[in-house]
């Protein structure tokens, strides 16, 4: 394997992890930054980015804290991998655990989770349980009964080596960039991940972006600067009421001159559709960022200067949610018979579409 193969190693040397003998790692990181080109956007406005989080090994970006998480726990000898998640923490967990060789134990809010991920918990062969109420109920439960258990680990974000990995996606976009951009645009639910990027930015020492963090309208308990009793989005991943990290959210919003912004979830489903029809697609709550652009234009509270650069924060590939994604985009067929000539009449009626 190469030295260089996943997170740990890659940034151990930042982290001062040297000692680590054996890696968990499924080949997490290096993902890719792309251009996303908005139609509203003018020809000299600023450069905007999308970083792919879906690209990771289990389709988001869970996996960059969860290959530290793991190793750590298994290096401490810990046998029983457990979460609370609205499933891509579950996912994740059940298949760094399946690969280090450990139980995994996930708690998810019933009815509430994407096939996808469900699928993913299954296949990796972890043990499911479901509570009654949001993520937050599963969490809140979780920790209660962590107590007294040595050979348990908690891996949620309040596992300090989950958020630690996470920065690593901020060491990327600097190194991809040559500096770090401008503004940054990114989901918030736990409130986990847009502290792993201002800490990553920090930890560079360099100057970080203005971070706009994206919720929605249901479950916008940043933007409202409150506990979200009953969190209620289509974006199932961010059906969050009370986010554990929130004074580092609000410390990462606050010190660089960012904002928390909600979009409602048809906006978050126009976001999703509109970056599909760029060849992106991504589930509804990482479609959030594209949302909060969108909305942040239309208000004129952008940045126009053409030398600044914005980065969208993808978190998590759209197969993950096909429920919902076969009710955004509506099949396109049409009848043919076979014959070269109704396939050419077929064929020119598309390009017209197009
Ligand atoms: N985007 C996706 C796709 C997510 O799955 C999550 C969180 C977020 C954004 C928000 O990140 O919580 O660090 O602010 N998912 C967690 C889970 C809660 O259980 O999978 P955050």
């Amino acid at each position: 394997m190469p030295h260089t193969v996943g997170i740990v190693r890659r940034y151990q040397h930042l982290w001062q992890l040297e000692g680590i003998e054996e890696v968990i790692t499924l080949g997490e990181g290096r993902t890719p930054l792309i251009p996303v080109h908005p139609p509203w956007h003018p020809q000299k406005g600023p450069q905007v980015w999308g970083k792919l989080e879906g690209c990771n090994p289990t389709g988001s970006f869970k996996d960059r804290g969860m290959t530290v998480a793991v190793t750590m726990a298994k290096a401490q000898g810990k046998r029983v991998a457990l979460c609370a998640s609205t499933g891509n923490t579950a996912a994740s967990a059940a298949a760094y655990a399946a690969r280090a060789g450990m139980t995994a134990v996930v708690v998810i809010p019933g009815g509430k989770v994407a096939p996808g991920k469900l699928l993913q918990v299954q296949a990796y062969g972890a043990l499911l349980l479901e509570v009654e109420g949001a993520f937050d109920v599963a969490l809140a439960a979780l920790r209660r009964a962590m107590a007294d258990q040595p050979e348990w680990e908690l891996v949620n974000s309040v596992n300090p080596w989950r958020i630690l990995g996470q920065e690593s996606a901020a060491y990327e976009i600097a190194e991809d960039l040559g500096r770090a951009p401008d503004l940054l645009v990114i989901p918030v639910g736990n409130a986990g991940n847009i502290t792993a990027y201002h800490r990553g930015f920090q930890r560079l020492g360099l100057k970080p972006p203005r971070f706009i963090g994206g919720q929605a309208a249901g479950a916008a308990s940043m933007v409202e600067g409150r506990d979200i009793e009953h969190p209620e989005t289509v974006a199932s991943a961010i059906r969050i009421g009370k986010p554990v990290s929130r004074p580092y959210a609000e410390e990462a919003v606050r010190t660089t001159g960012g904002a928390f912004v909600a979009v409602s979830d048809e906006a978050i489903l126009a976001a999703q559709a509109e970056l599909a029809r760029q060849g992106i697609f991504v589930e509804p709550a990482s479609a959030t960022p594209y949302a909060v652009l969108t909305k942040l234009w239309d208000q004129g509270a952008l940045l126009r200067d053409p030398d600044s650069i914005i980065v969208l924060i993808f978190t998590g590939n759209g197969l993950k949610d096909a429920d919902t994604a076969l009710r955004n985009f509506p099949a396109r067929r049409a009848q043919w018979d076979g014959q070269p000539l109704s396939l050419a009449a077929l064929v020119q009626r598309e390009v017209e579409h197009v």
